[in-house]
């Protein structure tokens, strides 16, 4: 067997290199141990960010940041996603970070879109650089995006991201819509800091036509710093929004997951979402893989396992050493994510924006 350097990172735990079984000769379709299957990659563009999150980035940006030369380049990130497809992955999210602050983004949402065969490419971003690349990424091939906002108050906004604008905010969320992206609106539920803004980030989805989507706050990074009293269930949502829902509708994992929803109790067919990974996770049904900004494969938002494909590419290893090395990285993926179980289970504390949420 031909050898491959070990696989070496600063935020992760790393297995020796596995060896490669003789009757692998073609790339298999991504399944795991317990018989989940992989169609769903979330790749990672940057770690940084123009703001930052108090659930997410530390106020000074995180002290890990990846390096220029360390960060996947554009050949190395569109190589990646042929082989996923290859392997069964038919939908892309590009992430950060902030996937926007990342130099020529356009040029590699174009580069995946005309050289792979995914299905659906998308972004999730903060929407501040928007307004200028909504037209841009939609030409170059991006289908939707979906946009972190957790308050309509110019002054709360600043203070949850750290100084962010909530006009350019606004002004993105409207370019993406007149560019027909597909857009979600994404908000984190904090007791004391939004609650009282949740309703109205509701009515003003639902004016534009646009799904919100409330996501349980994660003990990941920053995430994990916040007192406990801020978390807000799915259920403190559901009674903040009151008679603006139906309550008896409540969809499974829908689509390409991880959101399940509610329809508003109007009867207008409109819904909102709730990503639930604390009160009612949604492993059992996961679907998707991870890629960091500098190339680790990693199996869960939690895992402590991962391996460096851009070190592979960079020794000379050929799309079979790429394809057996997310396979053996998905081999030993657990059931779930043990948030709540952090005596039995080490996780790794690293923060949403160093794994690409
Ligand atoms: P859609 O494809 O549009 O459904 O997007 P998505 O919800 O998968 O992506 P998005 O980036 O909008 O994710 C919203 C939130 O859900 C982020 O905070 C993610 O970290 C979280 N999330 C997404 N996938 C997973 C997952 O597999 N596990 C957990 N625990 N959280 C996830
Ligand atoms: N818990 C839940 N969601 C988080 N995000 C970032 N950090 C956390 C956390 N600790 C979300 C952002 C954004 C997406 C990229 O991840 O709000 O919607
Ligand atoms: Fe930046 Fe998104 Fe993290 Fe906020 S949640 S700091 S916008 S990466």
């Amino acid at each position: 067997m031909r050898r491959l350097p070990l696989v070496e990172s600063r935020s992760a735990v790393y297995d020796e290199w596995p060896p490669r079984p003789g009757d692998f000769e073609t790339i298999p379709l991504l399944r795991d141990s317990r018989g989940r299957s992989y169609t769903y990659l979330r790749l990672s563009v940057t770690d940084r960010c123009d703001l930052a999150c108090v659930y997410c980035m530390p106020p000074s940006g995180e002290e890990d940041h990846t390096l220029r030369r360390e960060l996947l380049t554009f050949e190395e990130a569109a190589r990646l996603v042929s082989v996923f497809a290859a392997a069964g992955i038919r939908r892309v999210r590009l992430t950060g970070g902030e996937p926007l602050v990342r130099k020529d983004i356009v040029r590699l949402v174009d580069l995946i879109h005309r050289r792979t065969e995914v299905e659906q490419l998308v972004m999730t971003t903060n929407a501040t650089r928007l307004s200028e690349l909504a037209r841009p990424l939609r030409d170059a091939g991006l289908f939707g995006v979906n946009i972190s906002i957790d308050t309509l108050d110019a002054d709360r906004f600043a203070e949850i991201t750290r100084g962010g604008d909530l006009g350019c905010v606004l002004a993105g969320i409207h370019a993406a819509l007149d560019v027909g992206l597909d857009v979600k609106l994404n908000t984190v539920p904090l007791r004391g800091r939004n609650d009282d803004d949740l309703a109205r980030i509701v009515e003003f989805a639902w004016s534009l036509g646009v799904t919100p989507r409330f996501i349980e706050l994660m003990p990941l990074g920053e995430g994990a710093k916040l007192p406990q009293s801020m978390r807000m269930d799915t259920d403190d949502v559901i009674t903040v929004l009151g008679d603006q829902l139906h309550r008896t509708t409540a969809t499974g994992v829908e689509g390409h997951g991880p959101a399940r929803y509610l329809s508003a109790s109007d009867g207008s067919g409109r819904r909102v979402g709730f990503i639930t990974p604390m009160s009612n996770d949604f492993c059992d049904t996961c679907n998707r893989v991870r890629i960091t900004a500098r190339g680790d494969i990693r199996a869960c938002l939690a895992s402590r396992r991962a391996i460096n494909l851009r070190n592979i590419m960079r020794a000379g290893g050929s799309d079979l050493d790429l394809a057996w090395a997310m396979v053996w990285s998905l081999s030993g993926k657990d059931r779930g994510h043990y948030f709540l179980d952090a005596d039995e289970h080490e996780h790794e504390h690293v923060g949403m924006s160093l794994i690409g949420g």
